[in-house]
């Protein structure tokens, strides 16, 4: 037990960190992809009615796994980014951003969203907003899309394309 592959702990210790910040490559998601992607949004409570027919796109490690995606819904007033998410074990190695990216690169007008973590999308390029809050968000609201999130932490936020 310990002797991994029979390097030095320390030097194994390196490998693992270089490893772990390696980048994941981001990318518009295939039809093979779609078993995958919704296994992992639904481990991650993210899933939702009628999520294999939206924009989506993928996130893969060196070996072609998928570990993150996300998605983009057209509603008749808007375009929204919803469903991001990274596996535990691929977070903190830029993972979100690059998802955010690929698909704000592909987007095909202003891209709203709704989130309890406005740090994050911040960071993105997105802004909070408290008005011209396109009608699809409350109606969201009051159906079941929401449930298991704290309504009162939810913000809309908005991402012009460039
Ligand atoms: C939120 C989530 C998608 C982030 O994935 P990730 O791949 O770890 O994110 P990244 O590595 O791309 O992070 C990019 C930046 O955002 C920051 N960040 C990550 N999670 C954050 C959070 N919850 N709040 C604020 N900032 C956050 C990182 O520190 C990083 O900052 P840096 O560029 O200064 O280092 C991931 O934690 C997740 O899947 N969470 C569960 C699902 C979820 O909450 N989805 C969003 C629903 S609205």
């Amino acid at each position: 037990m310990g002797e991994g592959n029979g390097l030095p702990r320390r030097i194994r210790g390196l490998a693992g960190f270089c490893y772990n910040r390696s980048p994941m490559r981001a990318r518009k998601a295939r039809k093979a992809d779609l078993p995958r992607i919704v296994e992992l949004s639904r481990s991650l409570g993210l899933d939702y009615p009628g999520m294999e027919e939206d924009g989506l796109w993928v996130a893969e490690d060196d070996g072609g796994r998928v570990v993150g995606a996300v998605a983009l819904k057209k509603h008749a007033d808007c375009l929204e980014l919803c469903a991001l998410g990274v596996e535990p074990a691929g977070r903190g190695r830029g993972t979100a951003k690059a998802l955010v990216e690929a698909l704000m690169a592909e987007a095909p007008g202003p891209v709203h969203l709704a989130t309890v973590i406005p740090g994050f999308f911040e960071a993105c390029g997105f802004r909070a907003i408290d008005r011209d809050i396109p009608a699809s968000f409350p109606a969201k609201r009051a159906t079941s899309w929401c449930d298991g999130c704290d309504r009162s932490r939810c913000t809309i936020m908005l991402r012009t394309v460039s």
